[in-house]
């Protein structure tokens, strides 16, 4: 699924407003995640402080990339490989996507609009066919 321009747009513009509050949305989204996905939480540290700043530092690079379309893959490819080695499977990536669309509910409200909701989830489709689709099921 490709992004609009309009698409990218509208996730970069949202992204910029949620960099200052990008410690507490990750904590929401990970404790969000691991509800849903709870045998996820053995993988990862016990102090999830530095994987917080990681993940959004990773996002950043992604969303940053949107319109260069060589560095996007690039960064999508590298993000890929290194969670086929840490087991992802494509059930998780699903359960992630979902987190992450209520993490950003909760931090836009009314906010979340349904084409701002459409343009992260065609993202996040995106991120997650490529990631979750170098491993079987
Ligand atoms: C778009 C989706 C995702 C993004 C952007 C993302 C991003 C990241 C980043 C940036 C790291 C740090 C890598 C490093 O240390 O250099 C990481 C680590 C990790 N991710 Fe993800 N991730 C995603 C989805 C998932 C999913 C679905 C799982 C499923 C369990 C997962 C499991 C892990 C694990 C286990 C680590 C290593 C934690 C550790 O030992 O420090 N990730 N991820």
């Amino acid at each position: 699924m490709t992004m609009t321009p309009e698409q990218i747009e509208l996730v970069r513009k949202s992204f910029d407003g949620l960099w200052p509050v990008r410690r507490k949305l990750a904590k929401l989204f990970y404790s969000r995640f691991f509800e849903l996905a709870p045998e996820s939480r053995r993988l990862f540290p016990d102090s999830m402080e530095k994987q917080n700043l990681k993940l959004m530092d990773a996002l950043a690079a992604m969303v940053g990339a949107l319109d260069q379309r060589e560095m996007f893959q690039a960064i999508i490819m590298h993000s890929a490989r290194q969670h086929a080695q840490f087991g992802a499977t494509p059930s998780q990536f699903a359960a992630f996507g979902e987190a992450l669309m209520w993490g950003l509910q909760q931090q836009f409200g009314p906010a979340f609009t349904p084409e701002l909701r459409e343009a992260w989830s065609t993202l996040y489709e995106t991120i997650q066919c490529k990631m979750a689709g170098t491993r079987g099921a």
